[in-house]
């Protein structure tokens, strides 16, 4: 069996501090010790985004993190979006474009999408498409993704500096 380490970091605004072989994937550390199962497991091999996190505000693929190198860092998953019952402008944006439908792509492109937006990116069709290019989706197609976020940038007054 492999050694354990503690490793702390923080979690959606929490500091969290696990016990785990210092080379498990954060995608699994997320998933079965922190109970947060909105990152999805996909193909496992840093190729389908469906595991995408933002780890000090860069969106990550965590199948490929080993999670001693979070050791300090600020990690923010899906579940951090919505507010109580307040959807983040994303999450909103995405039902009203109908921007998923099996759903196992979605967190990866909101996580995704949140950080390009909250770095300031840019919102045109070529721009977004490149940001979001690490993400596959085999049923929505792309065109609604891209039109939910511009939607979220432009409700949520993206540039005005409001939450997104
Ligand atoms: S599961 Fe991580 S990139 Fe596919
Ligand atoms: S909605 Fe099914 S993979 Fe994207």
């Amino acid at each position: 069996m492999s050694e354990r380490t503690t490793i702390r970091f923080t979690l959606n605004g929490h500091a969290v501090e696990v016990s785990a072989p210092p080379m498990q994937r954060l995608l699994d550390v997320l998933r079965e010790t922190c109970g947060l199962t909105g990152a999805k497991n996909g193909c496992g091999e840093g190729d389908c985004g469906a595991c995408t996190v933002l780890v000090d505000g860069i969106a990550v693929v965590s199948c490929l993190v080993p999670v001693i190198q979070i050791d300090g860092a600020e990690i923010r998953t899906v579940e951090s979006l919505a507010q109580g019952d307040c959807l983040h402008p994303l999450q909103q944006a995405f039902l009203e474009r109908d921007g998923t439908q099996c759903g196992s792509c979605a967190s990866g492109f909101l996580m995704t999408a949140c950080s390009h937006l909250e770095h300031g990116g840019d919102t045109s069709d070529a721009e977004l498409r490149a940001a979001l290019s690490g993400v596959l989706c085999r049923c929505t197609g792309y065109n609604r993704v891209l039109e939910a976020v511009q939607q979220a940038a432009e409700g949520a007054g993206h540039h005005a500096g409001d939450r997104l």
